[in-house]
Formats: structure tokens, C-alpha cells, sequence
């Protein structure tokens, strides 16, 4: 099946991301949230990370303005699923809020439309099995930031078909991205090895091991990482995090996956990392500040 038209739920950090390298692959898309507001701050991010290439050569005035144009902020969901070839979710991780909108748009698009979920945990059969496309349904795991990220990890649940993986393929190819397919597991692959190990470096903070700028700068030394992984859970947002790993422990039944006491009384405190100023680092100085604990 041949994609044109993609519909992507939610302009957050992800949601914003996967337009922005859709719409710079060629396909129109429509960017619906639940308030203007959420639009307008989705926009301005892609605005501003296309502008980052101006400066380094790396895309013209000409190609920024041609990618915006193919993006349409919507907040009817109607409006934004009606002709849809392909609809991509990227909504908070709320169980009960993914189910309710996939049964909502399921009525509303059109019967060919293939039903992608951007969810880092949840199961896609779950999901797939509120709507009435169980084999159309498939993951579609990108990574933050989504235009620097070279992957997306591609699930399939239980129905889902041989065309649908095909065609999630093509789409993940031609946003200039490099594929893997897994099969439907907590996690998947990537977080089912990210989050173990981001845990265990709060273990250590939470045991006295090192300072958390010392542990970063190990692993980033020591493992060749991009960023520490204090540093990395900060970026992603340690709520997400908490989540996965709470996640981890209902659906394998296993303790080894439980988070550090530390991290849940920093979600309760609202230390969310980056998007709430503060996390394992203080941002509101430049460069952040690495906390003590
Ligand atoms: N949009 C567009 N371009 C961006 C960008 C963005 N949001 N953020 C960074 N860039 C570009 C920069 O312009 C720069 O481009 P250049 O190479 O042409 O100069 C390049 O990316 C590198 O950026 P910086 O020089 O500003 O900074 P760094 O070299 O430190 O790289 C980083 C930043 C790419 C974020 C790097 O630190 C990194 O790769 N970190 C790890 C990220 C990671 O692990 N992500 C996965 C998280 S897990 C996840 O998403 C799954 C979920 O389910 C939890």
C-alpha cells in the first residue's frame, strides 16, 4: 500500500518530531492535538530544529518553508484521520487514553488506513484489539530527538500482517530511517535494554557509588554513550522512565525490574528532568548543574 497522507496524534516531543521527518520526506501531514496551544509549541519545536540545518548548510530557506507548508495543525480528530493512509500515535502513555482513541479513530478513518502506534512500552495487541484492523495495526518505536535518531523499531503484535509490516518499512525508509522488527514483548528490544540499565545507574547515585556527574562521565567515556545515562533519563523524562520500568514489573512478574525508591520520590516532587527544569541536573543554570543525593 502506497502512503501519501499521514495523520500523527499528538504534538509533544515525539509527535512533533515524526511530522517534522515526515513532512520533510514529502507526505502531507496533519498534526492534531487536543489545544491550539499544543499545535502552536509543536510547530515552533519543528521550526526551530529545521533552522539548526539552515545554519550549518545542511537545507535551504526553500525546503523549510515547502516541509512547514505540508504540515496542517488540526484538533478535530475527524478532520484529521478522514483521509489518512496511514495514522501515527505518539499520545502520553496512558493505557485506558491510548485504547479510547484508537476505538475513536477506528470509526472514523477510512477502512485501508494502517494504524501505527509510537507507544515505548505498551502492548500493541492491547491496542490493536479495541479497533476493528487488528492485522493493520503495528508499533512504530522512534527515538528522541526523532530527526537525529537513525532507528525505528518496528512491532508487530500478535495479527498483525505481513503487508503492514511491509508497508511501515517503506514509510521508516523513506523518513530516512533504518529499520529492525521484533515481536511483541515488554519493551521490545531497545527499551527492554535501555531501562535496566538507566535503573541501575540511579541504584548506584541512590547507594553513595559515585556523584552523578562522575558516573555520566564514566559511561560516556567508559561505553562511548552520546550522553551518561543520568543525562539520558533527564532528556527522556524520568516519569517515561518510572513508567517502562513499573510496566516491566506487572507484565514479567519480576523484581528485577523494580525502580530505585530515588527516582519515584523525584517524579512525585515533579523533578521530571529537562521538561520540568529539573532532574538528576538543575537546568535552570547554563550548562546544568549535577545534583547531590
Ligand atoms: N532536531 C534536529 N537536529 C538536532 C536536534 C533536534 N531536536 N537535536 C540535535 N540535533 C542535531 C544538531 O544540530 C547537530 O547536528 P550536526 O551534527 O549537523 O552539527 C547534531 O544533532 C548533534 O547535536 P549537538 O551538537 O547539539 O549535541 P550532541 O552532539 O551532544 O548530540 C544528541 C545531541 C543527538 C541528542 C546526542 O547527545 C545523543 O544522541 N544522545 C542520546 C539520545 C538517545 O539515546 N535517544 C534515545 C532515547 S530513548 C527513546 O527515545 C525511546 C523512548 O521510548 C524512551
Amino acid at each position: 500500500m502506497e502512503v501519501k497522507k499521514i495523520a500523527v496524534l499528538g504534538a509533544g516531543q515525539m509527535g512533533n518530531g515524526i511530522a517534522h521527518v515526515c513532512a520533510r520526506a514529502g507526505y502531507d501531514v496533519k498534526m492534531r492535538d487536543i489545544e491550539q496551544k499544543f499545535i502552536d509549541k509543536g510547530i515552533a519545536t519543528i521550526k526551530g530544529d529545521l533552522e539548526r540545518g539552515l545554519k550549518k548548510g545542511k537545507i535551504t530557506q526553500e525546503e523549510i518553508d515547502s516541509t512547514l507548508r505540508r504540515i496542517k495543525g488540526v484538533i478535530d480528530m475527524k478532520e484529521a484521520v478522514k483521509d489518512a493512509d496511514l495514522v501515527i500515535e505518539a499520545i502520553p502513555e496512558i493505557v485506558k487514553l491510548k485504547l479510547d482513541t484508537w476505538q475513536q479513530v477506528d470509526a472514523l478513518a477510512p477502512q485501508n488506513t494502517v494504524f501505527a502506534s509510537n507507544t515505548s512500552s505498551i502492548s500493541i495487541t492491547q491496542m490493536a484489539a479495541v479497533t476493528k484492523r487488528p492485522q493493520r495495526f503495528i508499533g512504530m518505536h522512534f527515538f528522541n530527538p526523532v530527526p537525529v535518531m537513525g532507528l525505528v523499531e518496528i512491532i508487530k503484535g500478535q495479527s498483525t500482517d505481513d503487508a503492514t509490516v511491509e508497508t511501515i518499512k517503506a514509510v521508516s525508509t523513506k523518513v530516512g530511517k533504518q529499520t529492525v522488527v521484533v515481536n511483541e514483548a515488554p519493551g521490545f528490544a531497545v527499551n527492554r535494554v535501555l531501562v535496566p540499565a538507566i535503573m541501575e545507574a540511579i541504584f548506584a547515585i541512590q547507594e553513595g557509588v559515585t556523584t552523578v556527574e562522575d558516573l555520566d562521565l564514566a559511561i560516556k567515556l567508559g561505553l562511548n554513550w552520546p550522553m551518561g545515562p543520568l543525562t539520558l533519563v533527564d532528556f527522556v523524562g524520568l516519569d517515561t522512565t518510572l513508567y517502562i520500568a513499573d510496566y516491566f514489573v506487572d507484565e514479567f512478574k519480576d523484581s528485577k525490574y523494580r525502580a530505585p525508591a530515588l527516582l519515584r520520590k523525584m517524579v512525585r516532587a515533579g523533578w521530571l528532568g529537562r521538561k520540568s527544569g529539573k532532574g538528576f541536573y538543575d537546568y535552570s543554570t547554563s550548562p546544568p548543574k549535577p545534583l547531590r543525593f
